[in-house]
């Protein structure tokens, strides 16, 4: 296999997160729209609410756009109240997962080492997996933040990732929702690091998965994110929930 042949195609994917309504299909169709009308040099994802995954799959079928899950359960079925599996949310549509989210990380306390067990969960399933990670600003400004998201890495990706498709999204805590981002020079530090860490846990196919950036991405820096050295994609909150400014993003990959 040539390295160029290791190279997947950019993802760029909207984390909904806990927003949108009916109305908001709407927004969604307008997306694959745009998309569809003007193919786009990367792959594109939305990841909405639970409540929406279904009728959005729907609403998007036969367009290019994907949709996935914002988390699942590491077990098939079973007395889980409130909880999703991933063979659900691929009943519902789903082709991706995003995993082991900061605010699922710090809202309900997932641990690298459930991340891991969730990956497994989404693999089974047939998902491809986003796996999130990324430092605090206590940590950031404290100089331990490759340390952390070294140790992320490692913990957090399960030995059954090797040679299936997925992505790492790199998403510095301090810079979503906020309106900051990393700078490019901290970006591509990171991104390097992140690949080398794939490296040396998956060998030759470590190469593959793209490493999104995740933290205040938006139609004006957009481009500029995306060109750096090591930028695979990006996971986008809050400029993901307009369809213009979606669009925007997935013009400039
Ligand atoms: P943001 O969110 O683009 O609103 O900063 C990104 C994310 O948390 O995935």
């Amino acid at each position: 296999m040539t390295l160029s042949s290791l190279k997947p195609r950019p993802l760029i994917a909207g984390n909904w997160k806990m927003n949108g309504l009916a109305q908001a299909l709407d927004e969604a169709r307008a997306v694959a729209g745009g998309v569809d009308a003007r193919p786009a040099a990367a792959r594109v994802a939305i990841c909405p609410p639970a409540t929406l995954l279904h009728r959005l799959s729907q609403a998007l079928e036969g367009s290019s756009v994907l949709t996935g899950g914002q988390d699942c359960h590491v077990r098939t079925s079973g007395a889980h109240t409130g909880d999703i599996a991933a063979a659900m949310l691929v009943d519902a549509g789903a082709a991706l997962v995003i995993l082991g989210h900061s605010e699922r990380r710090e809202d309900h306390g997932e641990t690298s080492a459930l991340v891991a067990a969730k990956v497994e969960a989404a693999l089974a399933a047939g998902l491809e997996p986003i796996i999130c990670v990324g430092e605090s600003l206590a940590r950031r400004e404290a100089g331990s933040a490759l340390q952390v998201v070294t140790a992320q890495v490692r913990e957090s990706l399960p030995a059954a990732l090797a040679g299936q498709a997925f992505s790492i999204a790199y998403e510095p805590i301090w810079a979503i929702g906020t309106g900051r981002t990393a700078t490019i020079a901290d970006i591509e530090e990171m991104h390097a690091s992140i690949r080398a860490q794939l490296i040396s846990m998956f060998g030759e196919s470590g190469k593959a998965p793209p490493i999104l950036y995740g933290g205040s991405v938006k139609p004006d820096n957009a481009a500029e994110i995306l060109r750096a050295a090591e930028v695979g994609g990006a996971l986008v909150g809050g400029a993901s929930l307009k369809a213009a400014d979606f669009l925007a993003i997935i013009a400039a990959a």
